[in-house]
C-alpha cells in the first residue's frame, strides 16, 4: 500500500440502513453519529443506497465541496451512476451519499459474471435482495477506488455493516483498493435460518455443515458473500461475543474483537424528568386502552401493568413463541391468586396487514365522542354551579344541596345516555388491531388461540398485538415508539437468537426494567458487567442450560414477581435501572470503535505510522483523546472502571482474532463431547 496519511484518515461507513430504518443497524449508525461526527467532522461519510420514500423526509441535499469528492462523483454521473448527497437530519447530521441502484441494474448480469470470476460467489436469478446488494457493492468499490485514485493522500478507512453492504468487501481486496477495511457482521445469515427452525442451535454450533447448511435453506450464495466479506476484511468484527463465537464456527474467521452497541443516551437535567415522562406516556396509553376495550373496560387503570415485547418478527428468534406461552402461566396464577392486578401485554411486531380493523377505529371513536361530550356537558354544569352558588343565600331557607341536584339538563342526560348505550358490545375486545393479511396462519395469532388468551373480563391478562411499527401519526395508539416505551412498566424480550438486541438497551436507558435472555448480546454483556441485574431492572431468562418448560417458568415467575411490586418500589427501581445508561452510551462503547479502525489502519498502512507526530495510537497505550469526555462510570461493579466496553476479548494489536477462551461472555458447550456431525445430510 502507497504511504497516506494515517492521522487525518477518511472513514466511510457503509451499511443498507443509512437513513433508511429496518431494524437495528439503523440504531447502530444512527445513534453513534454524534460521536463518529464529533471525531470526524467532514472526514466522515456515511455511503448507502438510496430509499427515496425515507431520504425525503431524513436527508437534506448538499452540494459536496471535497475536490477529491466532487472529482469521483462527477466521473461516476457521467457514466450514468445516481446518487444523493447530503446532510441526515439527525444528531450530528453526517454526511451521507445515497446511491441510487436502479439505473445501475443494467450493469447487473455483467457485475454477478464478474462476481463468479473474481470471487467464486454465484447469484443465480430471481432472488432480488442478492440482486441489490450485488448492484450497491459494485457501485461502492467503484466509488471507493476512483476516490482512492484522486486522493492520493490521506489513508481510508471503510466500515462495512452486515452481509447485504459485504459484496464490495472482496472486490476491494481482489482490485487491490488502496484503502484498509473492517466488516461488522450484526448476526450471521446461518445462524438467523437455523435458530428460526427446531434446530438446538448453540449446543452444536461447532457441528454445523455450514455449505450443505446454507445450501438446503436456499441462502448459499448470500452465505457465500457473507463468508467473502469476513475473509476479506483487514479486521473482522462482530457485536457481542456469542455471536463471535457463532461466527468462529459459521463464518469460520475468528473475529478480531467485539464492537458492543452503545446508545446516544439523553440525561435530563431534572433527574427525575424521565419518571414524569413516564407518567405522560402512561396517560396517553390509558387512552388507547379505555377505547380499545370500551363495553369491557371493568378493569382499574391505577392496578395495571403494560409489558410489551417488539421488533422484527422473527416469532422464534425474538422468543415470541416463549412470551406467550409464559403469559398465560401469569394469567392462570394471578387468578388463582385472586390478584387484583391486570396486566395488558403488547406485541409490537411488522406483519402483512389490510389496515386496521373496523372494531379498533371504532373504540377509539366512541370513547372519542364519550370523551367530547363529557367535556361539553362539564363546562355547562361549571357555569350553572358557579352561578347557583354565587346567587345562593342562606336566608331564603333553601337546601344548597337540592340546588346541586339537577345540575344536569334533561338533554345533556339524553346525550350522555347515547353515547353510553354507544359503548355495549358483545363481542370480546380485539386482539388485533389490523386486518390481517393471513389472519388463520399467523403464527403470533395462532399462539394466542392455541393459549386462548382471548381478553375474556376474567382474564387478568390481556393482549394486544399492533402489527406496526408505532408511530405518533398512527391514527390509533398515536406514540413514537420512544414514547410508548417510556409509557410501559416492563418490556419483555425472551429472545432465542439475538446477536445484541437494541430493545432492552433502549429500555433501559429509559429507566424502563425488561427482561432479556442469556442467548442476547445484551444480556450476556450485562450480566458479565453487574453481580445483581434483576436488581437493575434487567431480568436475564436463562435459555442456555435450562431446558424449555424451566425458561418458560422463570420468565412467568419474573413478571408474576414484577406484578407485585408497589408503585413506590416500581419508582425506586425505575431510578435503578436508569442509573445504568452510562455504560451503554457511546461515549465508552466507541472506544471499540476507535480501536478497530486504528487495527486496520495498522495492518494497511503500518509504514505510515512512523513518523506520525501527534498521532493518538491506542496500541502504543497512549491515552486515546475523544472530541468530547468520557462519561462518568455509574460503577455498579467495580471493575468496569478498569475495562473498556470489549475488554472481555478487546481488540488486540499483532493478535490474529479472539482467542476462544475470550468469549466469557458465553459459555462454550463441553469440547468433549461427542463430535459427530448431528444435522448429517438424508441423502
Ligand atoms: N423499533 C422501532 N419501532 C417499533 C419497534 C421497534 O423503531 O415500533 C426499533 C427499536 O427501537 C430497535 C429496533 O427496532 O432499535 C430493533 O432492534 P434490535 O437490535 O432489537 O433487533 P433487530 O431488528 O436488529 O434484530
Ligand atoms: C412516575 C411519576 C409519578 C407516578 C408514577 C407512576 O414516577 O413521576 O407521579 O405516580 O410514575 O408509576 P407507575 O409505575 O404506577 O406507572
Ligand atoms: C441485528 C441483530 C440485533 C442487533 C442489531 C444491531 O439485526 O438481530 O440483535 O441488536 O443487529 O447490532
Amino acid at each position: 500500500m502507497a504511504h497516506r496519511d494515517v492521522k487525518h484518515h477518511l472513514l466511510f461507513e457503509i451499511s443498507t440502513e443509512v437513513a433508511n430504518r429496518v431494524g437495528g443497524i439503523y440504531s447502530v449508525i444512527k445513534s453513534k453519529a454524534p460521536i463518529t461526527t464529533a471525531e470526524y467532522r467532514d472526514r466522515y461519510t456515511l455511503i448507502g443506497p438510496l430509499n427515496r420514500k425515507s431520504a425525503a423526509i431524513e436527508v437534506e441535499e448538499l452540494t459536496p465541496t471535497d475536490p477529491y469528492l466532487v472529482e469521483t462523483l462527477r466521473s461516476m454521473s457521467e457514466r450514468g451512476v445516481q446518487y444523493l448527497y447530503g446532510r441526515w437530519l439527525i444528531e450530528g447530521a453526517p454526511r451521507v451519499l445515497l446511491f441510487e441502484t436502479g439505473p445501475a441494474f443494467s450493469h447487473l448480469d455483467e457485475w454477478k459474471t464478474d462476481l463468479w470470476n473474481v470471487a467464486g460467489i454465484p447469484s443465480p436469478v430471481g432472488d432480488s435482495e442478492t440482486n441489490e446488494a450485488v448492484v450497491f457493492g459494485y457501485l461502492v468499490a467503484w466509488f471507493l477506488g476512483e476516490f482512492v485514485y484522486h486522493d492520493r493522500t490521506r489513508a481510508v478507512v471503510a466500515h462495512f455493516h452486515e452481509w447485504l453492504a459485504g459484496v464490495a468487501l472482496p472486490l476491494c481486496r481482489k482490485r487491490r483498493i488502496d484503502v484498509t477495511t473492517i466488516f461488522t457482521t450484526h448476526a450471521t445469515l446461518l445462524g438467523r435460518y437455523l435458530c428460526a427452525g427446531s434446530v438446538d442451535f448453540y449446543n452444536n454450533l461447532q457441528y454445523f455443515d455450514v455449505d450443505a447448511e446454507a445450501g438446503k435453506r436456499g441462502i448459499y450464495h448470500r452465505y457465500c458473500i457473507e463468508r467473502a466479506a469476513a475473509h476479506s476484511a483487514d479486521v473482522f468484527t462482530t457485536v457481542s461475543h456469542i455471536t463471535a463465537y457463532e461466527s468462529e464456527h459459521l463464518l469460520k474467521r475468528k473475529p478480531d474483537g467485539v464492537l458492543p452497541n452503545g446508545l446516544n443516551v439523553v440525561k435530563f437535567s431534572a433527574v427525575h424528568e424521565f419518571q414524569n415522562l413516564h407518567a405522560v406516556s402512561k396517560a396517553k396509553i390509558n387512552d388507547f386502552i379505555r377505547g380499545h376495550f370500551y363495553g369491557h373496560y371493568d378493569f382499574d387503570l391505577d392496578n395495571t401493568l403494560y409489558f410489551f415485547t417488539a421488533g422484527r418478527y422473527e416469532y422464534r428468534n425474538k422468543g415470541v413463541d416463549m412470551f406467550i406461552e409464559s403469559l398465560a402461566r401469569l394469567n392462570h396464577r394471578l387468578k388463582t391468586e385472586n390478584s387484583n392486578k391486570t396486566v395488558v401485554a403488547f406485541i409490537i411486531m411488522p406483519a402483512a396487514t389490510h389496515s386496521y380493523t373496523v372494531e379498533t377505529l371504532k373504540g377509539q371513536a366512541v370513547m372519542k365522542a364519550l370523551h367530547d361530550t363529557v367535556n361539553e356537558i362539564q363546562e355547562s354544569v361549571g357555569r350553572r354551579l358557579f352561578d347557583r352558588s354565587a346567587r345562593f343565600n342562606e336566608d331564603s331557607g333553601k337546601d344548597f344541596s337540592a340546588e346541586l341536584n339537577d345540575l344536569l339538563t334533561g338533554s345533556e342526560k339524553v346525550l350522555l345516555k347515547r353515547r353510553v348505550f354507544a359503548l355495549k358490545r358483545h363481542t370480546q375486545p380485539p386482539i388485533v388491531t389490523h386486518n390481517m393479511a393471513d389472519d388463520a396462519n399467523d403464527p403470533i395469532l395462532n399462539q394466542i388461540r392455541r393459549v386462548q388468551l382471548f381478553n375474556d373480563s376474567s382474564d387478568r391478562v390481556k393482549i394486544i398485538f399492533h402489527p406496526e411499527f408505532l408511530n405518533s401519526n398512527n391514527p390509533i395508539l398515536s406514540l413514537d415508539y420512544d414514547d410508548f416505551v417510556r409509557g410501559c412498566h416492563l418490556g419483555v424480550f425472551p429472545s432465542y437468537y439475538e446477536p445484541w438486541g437494541y430493545t432492552p438497551a433502549e429500555c433501559t436507558v429509559m429507566g424502563v426494567p425488561s427482561i432479556t435472555t442469556n442467548l442476547s448480546g445484551f444480556g450476556c454483556y450485562m450480566e458479565e458487567l453487574i453481580e445483581n441485574t434483576s436488581d437493575y431492572g434487567i431480568y436475564i431468562v436463562d435459555r442456555r442450560s435450562k431446558g424449555i418448560d424451566d425458561s418458560i417458568s422463570q420468565l412467568a415467575d419474573y413478571m408474576f414477581q414484577f406484578s407485585f411490586k408497589s408503585r413506590r418500589q416500581r419508582i425506586n427501581q425505575r431510578n435503578r435501572t436508569e442509573r445504568l445508561s452510562d455504560l451503554l452510551d457511546w461515549k465508552r462503547m466507541g472506544l471499540e470503535y476507535i480501536k478497530a479502525r486504528q487495527l486496520a489502519l495498522r495492518r494497511a498502512y503500518s509504514s505510515s505510522f512512523d513518523n506520525q507526530e501527534g498521532f493518538e495510537d491506542f496500541f502504543d497505550g497512549t491515552e486515546m483523546k475523544l472530541s468530547r469526555p468520557l462519561s462518568a462510570q455509574a460503577s455498579p461493579k467495580d471493575r468496569t472502571g478498569m475495562m473498556t466496553p470489549g475488554d472481555f476479548g478487546s481488540l488486540q494489536e499483532g493478535q490474529e482474532g479472539l482467542n476462544t477462551d475470550d468469549y466469557v461472555g458465553f459459555k462454550l458447550p463441553d469440547e468433549e463431547e461427542d463430535e459427530a456431525y448431528p444435522y448429517s445430510l438424508s441423502l
